[in-house]
């Protein structure tokens, strides 16, 4: 089979395709033929070195995939050959608490992921496809859209009414405006771009701001709330902005800190933290029965997510080149 590898520290020249033996598989496994894949930010952190990430090599990136069973397992009885299905991040974490185990199996990171056209999965961990999701929109939910769902409704429990901040218009951001406004909450987003903040009211955001030209936006959001401060934010930023995020948070409120992009350590006011009695979740990503949950409502709702960009397979380092050039908006997957 083709698939890509990382093979060295090369940063996007050491992205290689390859061909690699077409994988067997083995007792209580299901044999996937990826026909979509998906990009998030941690995959360019995994192809690009960034902030020191590494892993085994050579190993073939990303972990957001889905396709077709095109074969069973000895032992594997409740799938058929044709379905459709959907891999999750963590193929080990099922159900119950997030263990250093099921962080040590992320597909992509220490162990191979699904830049490639076959893979073998315990039969145990994937998902059947909502019918009205095609194979790339499907492809984009295990890791962005998990994450959002698990910080909004699992960790944190958004009610209608409430209010909450957005950072950002990458995959886990978008995914968290949409379901924050399919339960009735009030969205407020920042953005770098005029030209997103209009896209971001297009897709129901209740006001937008722009921190590129106004990087005062805890004032912002402050202001917003009438000076009480929003009930939950989705940070996606980390040290550089969790300040501010602390300080736009209401007393009492949530913060989900999910984030690198401004870096993996820094200052924090742990005085606001303790002060406001604000929540602090750190979250990656979610179980295989949050999966199920979110798509029980997608199917439900009939939600469609927000694809910026398709590639063919044979183009990737092009697709890596534009989620690290920031314009996106949505996500960016692979037609396998
Ligand atoms: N913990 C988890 O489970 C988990 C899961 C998924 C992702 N993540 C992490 O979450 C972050 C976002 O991931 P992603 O895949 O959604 O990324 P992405 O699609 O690449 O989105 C990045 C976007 O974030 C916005 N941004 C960048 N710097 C910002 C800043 N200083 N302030 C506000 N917004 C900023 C930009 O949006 P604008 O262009 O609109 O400004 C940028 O386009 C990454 O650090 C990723 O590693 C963590």
């Amino acid at each position: 089979m083709k698939a890509y590898q990382i093979i060295g520290t090369e940063g996007l020249a050491s992205l290689k395709q390859v061909t690699l033996p077409d994988p067997v598989p083995q007792l209580g496994e299901v044999l996937v033929r990826l026909r979509a894949c998906c990009l998030n930010y941690r995959d360019l952190m995994n192809v690009l070195g960034i902030r020191g990430v590494t892993g085994p090599v050579p190993r073939v990136p990303c972990s957001d995939g889905a396709g077709e069973i095109i074969a069973l397992g000895e032992g594997v009885t409740d799938w058929q050959i044709g379905q459709r299905v959907v891999i999750p991040f963590m193929p080990s974490w099922l159900d119950g608490g997030f263990t250093e185990q099921h962080a040590s199996h992320a597909l992509g990171g220490a162990v191979d992921g699904l830049l490639c056209e076959q893979a073998c999965l315990p039969a145990a961990s994937i998902l059947p496809i909502p019918d009205h999701l095609s194979f790339e929109e499907a492809a984009t939910l295990p890791c962005a859209a998990v994450t959002a769902w698990d910080s909004l409704f699992v960790r944190g429990d958004l009610k209608a009414g409430e209010t909450v901040l957005i950072l950002g218009t990458g995959g886990v951001s978008i995914f968290a405006i949409q379901f924050a406004k399919q339960v009735g909450a009030r969205v407020l987003a920042i953005t770098s771009s005029d030209a997103k903040a209009a896209r971001l009211l297009e897709l129901g955001a209740d006001a937008v701001h722009n921190y590129r030209t106004d990087p005062a936006w805890d004032d912002w959001a402050l202001a917003q709330t009438g000076g009480l401060g929003v009930d939950r934010v989705i940070e996606i930023g980390g040290p550089e902005t969790l300040n501010r995020s602390i300080k736009a948070t209401r007393f009492g409120g949530h913060i989900s800190l999910i984030g690198v992009l401004t870096g993996t350590a820094g200052e924090v006011q742990t005085v606001g933290l303790l002060r406001k009695s604000i929540r602090l979740d750190g979250i990656y990503v979610g179980s295989r029965v949050m999966f199920a949950q979110m798509l029980a409502q997608i199917t439900e709702t009939q939600m469609r997510p927000i694809i910026d960009t398709h590639f063919e397979f044979d183009q990737a380092p092009a697709a890596f080149q534009r989620m690290e050039s920031g314009q996106h908006f949505g996500k960016i997957v692979f037609r396998v």
